[in-house]
Parts: C-alpha cells; structure tokens; sequence
C-alpha cells in the first residue's frame, strides 16, 4: 500500500499532510510512505525529517500521484493533480464538498474513495478526528496576534512612570472553537475581553475564560443550536435585537474579531458600515469569516482595508499562517481517523463504511458520489 503526500500547490498553502509522528506510524503498520520533495519545507519540515520517519522521497508531482493507492492532502486538488491519481486510489483532504459539488463528481467518475475531513461528524469519539476543531483553534489565536500587529497600542495595562496605559478592549464575536481560543489569547495579553455568541451554551464559557458575555437571551436564543452544536441562521427579529445591542458594545471596543459561521451558508453579517464608523481611529477588526463572505461588508480577503481609521484584517487560510503546528495537528487528525481501518493481514485500510466517521466523511465511492448532503435535490 503507497500512501503519497504531495506538496500543497494552492497559493499561500504552507501546510503539510504528514509530520515525522504520523509518517512513523504509518510505516509501523506496514505502509509504504512517499513524499514529494519540499512539501513540507513551508512548514519546517525538510525532506531528511521525512526520511528519518521511513519515508522515501518522491523528485517530482507526477511521481508521488500515479502509482498511489492513497494520497493525503490539506487542500482539495487541482485539475492538473485530478489527472494524475489512478482509478481505485483513495483521496483524504479538506475538500470544501458543499461548494466544489462538481469536483465531487469528479471523484466519482474518477473511480476514486474520497473523504472529505470537513465533514467529520461531532460527535465525542471523533474529537481527535475533527480537523475543523484543529485548524479553527490556531485560527483564533493567530487571529488576536494579526489584529496586534494591526494595532498602535499596547494590550495591557501598563503603569509607568511616564503615565498608565490603559488595557485594550477585545470584543469577540462568535464563541465556537476559534472564539473561545481567540478569548484565551486575547486575555494572556492582558485586554479587557467580552464575547457574544447566538448559543447560550456559550455563555458559561466565556466566562469560565474571564470575559464577559454580551447576548440577547429570548426563547430564540434558548434553540439556536442544533444537535451537531452548530448554530442555527437567527430570524430577522433577532438579529434586530442583536444587531442594536452590539452597536451600543462596539463602538467602546479598540479591537473585533469576528469568527461566526454558519455551515454551508454565507457567514452572517455582524458588523455594519454604521457600526465600523462608530469606531474610533485605530481600532482594528479581524474578519476570520472573510472567506464565507465576511462577517462584516468592507472586509477584503486577503487584505487590509482602511476605513475612517479603522483597519479590517482579512487575511486567509489563517490557520495556513500558523504551518507547523497547523501541519503536526492536521495529521494527527489524519491518522486518528484512519489507523482504525488497517487490516494487519492484508496490509492496507479496508475501511468499515458503516462507522460513522467513515459515512459522515465519505463523499465518493464506487464511481457515485454517496454523501447524504450531496445527493441530487439536497
Ligand atoms: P463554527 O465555526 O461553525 O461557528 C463559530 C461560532 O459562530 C459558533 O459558536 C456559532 O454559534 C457562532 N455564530 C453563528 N452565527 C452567529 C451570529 N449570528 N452571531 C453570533 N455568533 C454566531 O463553530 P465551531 O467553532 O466549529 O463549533 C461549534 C460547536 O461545536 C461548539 O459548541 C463546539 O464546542 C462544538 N464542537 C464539538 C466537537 C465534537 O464534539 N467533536 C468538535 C468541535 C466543536
């Protein structure tokens, strides 16, 4: 059984899907590992780390694809590598199935499994598994450390003999997996935190982290969650209350960082034009939604916007910025959701479709896409 490891060719990509840890136990179970040459250097992993792990190393694209009957990625291919990997091979990346739908039927018609780690169902035995959870907590930390190096002021509270700086405010929006480590960030830096969130679940979170909660509490807020533990889209009332609540909040705050998603639809709108202008000079915003359409209009992905004063952080695949730990996590999630389905005697992953992991993630097979949520009409 080959398992390839590609090096990752969408632009500002930095990731890896392997690290030295996984490589090892991948050729412990009896796997042979290839690698193409520098896909990890971005992530400071060179070639001789890879080959220490037992892995062999693959001198160009074309070699490490064909003949594999597995390939690991972070990203979803592209069409030149689509072309490269063999009928029957197994495929396992983020492969973004809900808006690539047409690449998904690419899979199929390709001949190839692929599962798609995104969807990873939440459920407590996969928490190990769920790249999401993995990617977003780097996300959140990194998220509070662009907003500071977009940011004229200190963080803490400083008294000095010169005068007293006083603590910046940090206002997180959205308290799922990024916004609880964007709290925890925020608050080793020594800001003044409050959060809000639509699940009230949130709330005892957030302060169990030592900010405060900032929320509309009705019967609507009570059901925003759905039995995944992902939130609800809110009617046009409660966004209302919610919308004059945080207006009051935000114009008070040096520092935003908005990280509200709502699976497989557009990231909801949180902050205004008004609201941003309300701002003072200097405050910063980081818009880590940019790419599900932004949780605030005027930020850009992959830019930096100035607007009145305030600066709009719409830096992508954030996660991407933090490579290595990014890359070590990713593959772990990678290995845990596998190594169960090796079969010792035939040396290679006969995998168990009834296991849930396995159905929630799997979106191609057999020459048919098979993931519910991809079926024609869904
Ligand atoms: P996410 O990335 O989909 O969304 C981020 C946050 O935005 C969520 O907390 C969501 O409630 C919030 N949000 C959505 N619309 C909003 C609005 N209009 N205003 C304010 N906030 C809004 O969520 P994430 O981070 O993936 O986690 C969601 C939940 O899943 C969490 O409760 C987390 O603890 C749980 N989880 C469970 C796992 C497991 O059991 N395997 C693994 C990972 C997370």
């Amino acid at each position: 059984m080959k398992i390839a490891i590609p090096k990752e060719r969408r632009s500002g990509e930095r990731r890896v899907a392997a690290s030295a840890e996984t490589v090892k136990k991948l050729v412990a179970l009896g796997a042979q590992v290839e690698v193409e040459t520098g896909a990890g250097l971005a992530a400071d992993m060179p070639d001789q780390v890879f080959i220490d792990a037992g892995a062999t190393i693959a001198s160009h694209e074309g070699a490490v694809w064909h003949d594999a009957d597995m390939i690991l990625k972070v990203q979803r291919p592209l069409d030149d590598e689509m072309a490269l990997m063999k009928k029957g091979a197994v495929l396992v990346a983020m492969l973004q199935p809900l808006q690539q739908r047409d690449q998904v039927k690419a899979y199929a018609a390709g001949g190839l499994t692929a599962f798609a780690m995104e969807l990873m169902p939440r459920i407590t035995r996969a928490q190990s598994m769920d790249v999401l959870s993995s990617q977003s907590n780097l996300a959140g930390y990194k998220a509070v450390l662009d907003g500071v190096q977009n940011f004229g002021r200190a963080m803490p509270m400083m008294m000095t003999p010169a005068g007293t700086i006083a603590p910046a405010r940090v206002f997180i929006m959205g308290v799922g997996v990024a916004g609880l480590q964007a709290i925890a960030t925020a608050r080793r830096l020594g800001a003044v935190v409050t959060a809000t969130d639509v699940r009230p679940a949130t709330k005892e979170q957030v302060e169990s982290l030592g900010a405060k909660f900032i929320g509309v509490d009705d019967e609507e807020s009570r059901a925003s969650q759905t039995a995944g533990g992902y939130a609800k889209e809110m009617s046009a009332a409660y966004k209302a209350k919610q919308a004059v609540l945080i207006a009051e909040h935000i114009k008070k705050q040096d520092m935003v960082i908005t990280t509200a998603l709502i699976p497989g639809r557009p990231a909801p709108v949180l902050v205004t034009e008004d609201m941003v202008r309300s701002m003072k000079p200097g405050s910063v915003i980081v818009d880590l939604a940019v790419e599900a359409g932004g949780n605030c209009p005027l930020s850009r992905a992959g830019e930096v916007v100035d607007f009145h004063g305030v600066k709009l952080v719409g830096y992508t695949n954030v996660p991407g910025r933090v490579p290595v730990d990014a890359s070590n996590l990713y593959a772990k999630n990678l290995w845990n959701f596998l190594s169960p389905h090796w079969d010792k005697e035939a040396k290679t992953f006969k995998f168990k479709w009834e296991d849930e992991t396995v159905a929630g993630t799997c979106v191609a097979r057999d020459g048919a896409v098979v993931h519910p949520l991809l079926k024609e009409g869904a």
